[in-house]
């Protein structure tokens, strides 16, 4: 393997958390190439009948709107019950039916708004009792008295059983914890495997998947068939077991070179110490903690301290943004904690020094102002699932997060980020789209939601298809209750100069609604994550991508992350290319590195109501308008804006560009397209869309291309990745200044009667300007 990229960047190492794309596709965890059906876990509990719940006091209005300002939990209390909220006792059901063949909810259609009610914290549903370990000056050396330390005291242990015999959710998830857990019983331990530079961490997070699981059931069941299962995963990635672990770098097994392997392992050790703690013998847990010390806390305190190594590139200096710097710190936090006091090494210690620090200075700035997590929607899993053990291991272990929750004070917003970044189909998935998720869920959500008292966050998780994790059996506030949708309002700008973006849809709950979404922003500074997007946008309706994202290139592809600069290699691999994206190319040449798009937006804010039954009113709208010029290089002026229309079943894409060169308007989508002059047809899934170039300038027409790059670009270092069943639809116009619009008009079979919106200029765009 080699690292010289790094060395050469100055310690600084850009090739990401490696995917090995074709295995990541093909589980199909988050971005299905071809949906299939998943089985329905609710049909096995039967489909909740009775929704009695009966609305509450209200709490609080518009999420996004209002910040809870509660003092946060930075000591003593565990979640559970904070503050506000009455309503009386009724029934509990989970709210989706099933999940759909993008892996959503699916809620039923109905009008009975007494089935779904406002968000709130229901103070008659049982509760987790309080933590009777809530020390008055918290300090990350001092552990509670008992055992566990890390996520889950014995006191939630306690009063699991009770609450999952009552709570739906937390019963659907206990069953699929232990199926789960029975599936990787059946196979051998975890096989080691280096992938390239992606190192070990597939494996190092299947091992930790699994000691979650082992530990969980037998502590939900105390059979010790789960605590010798968990021993042999533990043996296996010492290097002890029969499937023997082998690596060119024995003494460095846990592959320090690309850390985050180290930490994920380091998590799994100190979770399996820590959760069985009392029943490993005297030798088997001097055994996990010599392993652990060699290969995870000892090269975790080089990383931290030696200036020869590189390893600890993570840490900070401005490169140390991002999910990296979670995901190594808190590896290193929870196996710190979980062997503190036994730790004859002195390196637990000594970290537990430096990791909470950093991580509050590095990781929990990984967000912007508006929410948006620094790298992409995907990275977002691993950055917040570390970012939340981290704060939950803290918590429980040493009564306070020490602000790792509010150091920064819109860290809070990062659950709009995913809840608005996802579509009626996929997320709006900008730029590489990370590797397998493995213990990466959504599931941050539901710790959030009770840490900043934001219940939407909970209710909109608990129904995805992600939760049934052991984390989720911990995080989860059963006193939960109503419609995350109920009063969400349907559209939100991110207006932070690094992403600037905005999501806007018809509908939380109809799997045919309308999304769109796009995005500007500055290029660089996302952990050579991001692509030359700028103006990039999707459109979601009737169930169907119809402008969609190209993702990943090879992560293993030379030079992918080399770096951002103009002339990087990256920016030679087509699905990196402007000409990848969908958006306007000018002079067939990429943007410029160095934009600094200006965006505005406007929202009628409609929200929902409770019904999942919503038609908007024909004067509901919104609309994002980004000054572009600054992202080319060759432009005078470039401006784009998109809008919906007609009570949101339309939307007019608009660009107003003046150029010397070229210009190319490009979107990609998987429909089989038919053009012919100012028209185009998009049909797929037996479903079709419309487009038309309103006022159509001279000579702009509709033509198709394959998904390959232009024959003018430079050849880079290795092939493209090919984009099979893509088609790209094109308007190409000569040099000139052009008000180009084209309305999307998806053919929804409701007798929708289509409008012809006026034509006016993007600097007059208002909330009724094309009424
Ligand atoms: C958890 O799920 C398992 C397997 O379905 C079941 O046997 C067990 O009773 C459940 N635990 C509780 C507390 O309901
Ligand atoms: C976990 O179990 C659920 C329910 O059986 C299943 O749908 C899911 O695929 C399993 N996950 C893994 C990673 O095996
Ligand atoms: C497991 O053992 C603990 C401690 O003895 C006990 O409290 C718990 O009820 C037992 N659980 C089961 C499922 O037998
Ligand atoms: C693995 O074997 C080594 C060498 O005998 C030993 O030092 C270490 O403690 C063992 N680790 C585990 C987890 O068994
Ligand atoms: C620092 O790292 C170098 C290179 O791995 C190693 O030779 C040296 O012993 C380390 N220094 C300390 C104090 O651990
Ligand atoms: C964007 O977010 C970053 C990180 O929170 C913050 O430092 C910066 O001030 C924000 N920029 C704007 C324009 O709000
Ligand atoms: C094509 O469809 C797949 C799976 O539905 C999706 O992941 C991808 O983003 C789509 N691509 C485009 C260009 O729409
Ligand atoms: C950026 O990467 C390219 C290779 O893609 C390399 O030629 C160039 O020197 C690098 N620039 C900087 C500033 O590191
Ligand atoms: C929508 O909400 C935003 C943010 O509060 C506000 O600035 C704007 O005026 C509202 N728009 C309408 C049409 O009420
Ligand atoms: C385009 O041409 C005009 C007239 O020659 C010139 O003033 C302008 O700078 C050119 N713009 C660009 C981006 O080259
Ligand atoms: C696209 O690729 C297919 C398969 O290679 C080829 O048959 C077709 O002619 C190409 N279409 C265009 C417009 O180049």
């Amino acid at each position: 393997m080699s690292y010289d990229p790094i060395q050469s960047n100055h310690g600084h190492q850009f090739y990401g958390q490696d995917a090995n794309p074709s295995y990541y596709q093909s589980t199909g965890f988050i971005t299905p190439a071809k949906p299939i059906k998943r089985t329905n876990n609710w049909k096995k509990f039967g489909i909740p009948v009775a929704l009695l719940v009966v609305a509450g006091v209200v709490v609080g209005v518009v999420l996004g709107l209002r910040h809870h300002n509660q003092t946060s939990s930075a000591s003593g209390s565990s979640s559970s019950s904070s503050g506000s909220a009455a309503g009386s006792a009724g029934g509990r059901a989970v709210l989706a039916t099933g999940t759909n063949t993008w892996f959503l909810p699916e809620y039923p259609s109905t009008t009975n708004t007494a089935a779904y009610t406002t968000p709130t914290l229901n103070a008659a549903l049982s509760s987790w009792p309080t933590d009777p370990f809530a020390p008055s000056s918290p300090s990350v050396l001092s552990v509670r008295p008992d055992r566990p330390r890390l996520i889950a005291p014995a006191y939630k242990w306690a009063a699991l059983p009770n609450l999952v015999a009552k709570d739906p959710y937390l019963s659907l998830w206990n069953a699929t914890i232990f199926e789960n857990a029975t599936q990787w019983d059946a196979l051998p331990a975890v096989v080691y495997f280096m992938d390239g530079d992606s190192g070990i961490l597939d494996v190092a997070r299947q091992v930790k998947q699994r000691v979650k699981a082992f530990s969980y059931v037998y502590r939900m069941t105390n059979n010790t068939h789960w605590v010798d299962r968990t021993w042999e995963e533990l043996q296996n990635a010492a290097g002890n077991g029969s499937s023997t672990w082998t690596s060119t770098t024995p003494d460095d097994l846990w592959n320090s070179a690309h850390f985050l392997d180290t930490a994920e392992l380091s998590a799994a050790y100190g979770i399996a110490y820590d959760w069985l703690y009392d029943l490993w013998s005297a030798d088997q847990k001097a055994a996990i903690r010599s392993t652990l010390v060699k290969f995870g806390l000892g090269p975790g305190v080089q990383a931290y301290t030696n200036s020869s190594v590189f390893t600890g590139w993570w840490r900070g200096g401005g490169n140390g943004f991002g999910n990296w710097n979670c995901v190594c710190n808190n590896g290193l936090t929870m196996a710190s904690l979980a062997i503190l006091g036994d730790d004859t090494s002195g390196f637990a210690s000594q970290l537990l020094g430096l990791t909470v620090d950093n991580a509050k200075a590095n990781c929990a700035f990984a967000v912007s102002s508006d929410g948006t997590w620094s790298e992409t929607a995907d990275y977002w899993y691993f950055g917040t699932t570390s970012h939340a053990e981290m704060v939950s291991s803290l918590i429980s272990a040493t009564g306070s997060d020490y602000d790792l929750l509010k150091v920064n004070p819109n860290f809070y917003k990062t659950g709009l980020f995913h809840m608005y970044g996802q579509g009626t189909t996929q997320l709006f998935a900008w730029g590489d789209n990370g590797p397998n998720k493995y213990t990466a869920t959504a599931n941050s959500l539901l710790l959030y939601a009770d840490k900043y008292n934001i219940p939407e966050y909970a209710l909109y998780q608990r129904d995805q298809f992600d939760a049934g994790d052991p984390w989720s059996m911990f995080w989860y506030n059963p006193q939960t209750s109503g419609a995350f949708w109920d009063n969400m309002p349907l559209d939100y700008a991110f207006d932070n100069n690094t992403d600037q973006w905005m999501s806007m849809r018809s509908s939380w709950t109809d799997p045919n609604a309308l999304f769109v979404a796009m995005k500007a922003g500055t290029l660089v500074g996302h952990q050579t994550h991001n692509d030359l997007d700028v103006g990039d946008f999707v459109l979601d309706a009737m169930g169907t991508r119809w402008v969609g994202e190209l993702g990943d290139g090879d992560y293993r592809s030379p030079d992918y992350f080399s770096n951002d600069t103009q002339g990087s290699a990256r920016w030679m691999y087509y699905r990196k290319m402007t000409e990848g994206q969908n958006t306007i190319l000018i002079g067939a040449a990429n943007q410029n590195v160095n934009a600094a798009p200006k965006m505005t937006s406007k929202s009628s804010n409609t929200t929902q109501g409770s019904s999942t039954v919503f038609t908007p009113s024909k004067d509901s709208t919104a609309y994002f308008v980004t000054d572009m010029t600054s992202a080319y290089l060759n432009a005078n002026s470039v401006k784009r804006g998109i809008r919906l229309l007609n009570g949101r079943k339309q939307v007019l894409l608009q660009d107003e560009v003046s150029s010397n060169t070229t210009i190319m308007w490009r979107m990609h989508t998987n429909a089989t397209v038919s053009a012919s002059g100012t028209t185009a047809t998009l049909s797929r899934d037996g479903k079709t869309m419309d487009l038309s170039i309103l006022n159509a300038p001279d000579s702009a027409t509709f033509t198709t291309a394959n998904a390959t790059r232009l024959n003018t670009d430079v050849t880079p270092p290795a092939p493209d990745q090919p984009n099979p069943d893509i088609t790209v639809l094109i308007i190409s116009l000569p040099a000139g200044t052009y008000n180009l619009q084209v309305l999307f008009n998806p053919q929804w079979n409701d007798g929708t009667n289509f409008v012809t919106p006026p034509s006016v200029l993007l600097d007059n765009w208002d909330l009724a300007s094309h009424n």
